[in-house]
């Protein structure tokens, strides 16, 4: 069996006490903690930068999955490092030099990603294969949390699955294909088992009461998957 991680989505947390949400939340069972970045720009929403990440960061060891949805990238990407983010993607149609970007986060010390829009194509991965980390596949477009899922992501997500096997076999290495948007208890199987190992639920999980049983219900969806 593949390893699973659940990355739950702080977007969808109580704004009035984030840490305790985070240590709730990883203490319920989740592995990542996923920090969505909105700058009302590159999307139509606004939400938080790095001094909330800062704020965060002594709430758990857990990783810090920062996703930027910001145009332009490059000066925030120091700022998240210096906040204790581990992980950091972004869009390539927020960065002028994709390469350059990329770099730029692994020089800071962080693992790298890019993320596809519905719309956007995985030829963006073609060149830099080898500076990525994380594939974040969006299954909504960017912007909000509590998104219906869009099935045609699954596509994408196999596609994906496809590249990372082919480069990881002849050239090593790890790379996370993980799913953000509309994930539930009821389709995350059907998303780990067209590829995924890193889901980000916010709604999902933060929505219920009890993030133990979420969290718990959807790791007995994942054990179902070969
Ligand atoms: C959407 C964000 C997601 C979002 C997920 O723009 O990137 O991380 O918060 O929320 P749900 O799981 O509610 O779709
Ligand atoms: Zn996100």
């Amino acid at each position: 069996m593949r390893d699973f991680r659940i990355a739950p989505s702080l977007l969808s947390a109580d704004f009035a006490c984030l840490g305790q949400e985070v240590r709730d939340v990883i203490a319920a069972g989740a592995d990542i903690i996923h920090f969505d970045v909105m700058d009302n720009h590159y999307v139509p929403n606004l939400t938080v930068g790095p001094l909330v990440c800062e704020a965060i960061r002594p709430h758990t060891q857990a990783p810090i999955d920062v996703h930027l949805m910001v145009k332009p990238v490059d000066s925030l990407v120091p700022m998240f490092a210096k906040a204790g983010a581990d992980i950091i993607t972004f869009h390539p149609e927020g960065s002028e030099h994709i390469d350059r970007t990329l770099g730029l986060i692994k020089e800071c010390g962080c693992k790298a990603g890019l993320v596809f829009n519905p719309a956007t194509p995985l030829s963006y991965l073609d060149h830099v294969m080898d500076k990525i980390d994380m594939v974040l596949i969006m299954s909504v477009n960017p912007g909000f949390g509590g998104q219906s899922f869009i099935p045609h992501a699954l596509e994408k997500v196999r596609a994906a699955r496809q590249r990372i096997d082919e480069y990881t076999a002849k050239h090593g290495g790890e790379i996370w294909l993980e799913v953000d948007g509309g994930v539930k208890v009821d389709n995350i199987a059907a998303v780990a088992a067209a590829g995924a190992d890193t889901f980000v639920a916010g709604s999902a999980i933060y929505g219920q009461p009890d993030y133990q049983a979420v969290i718990a219900a959807m790791r007995a969806e994942l054990a179902k998957v070969a």
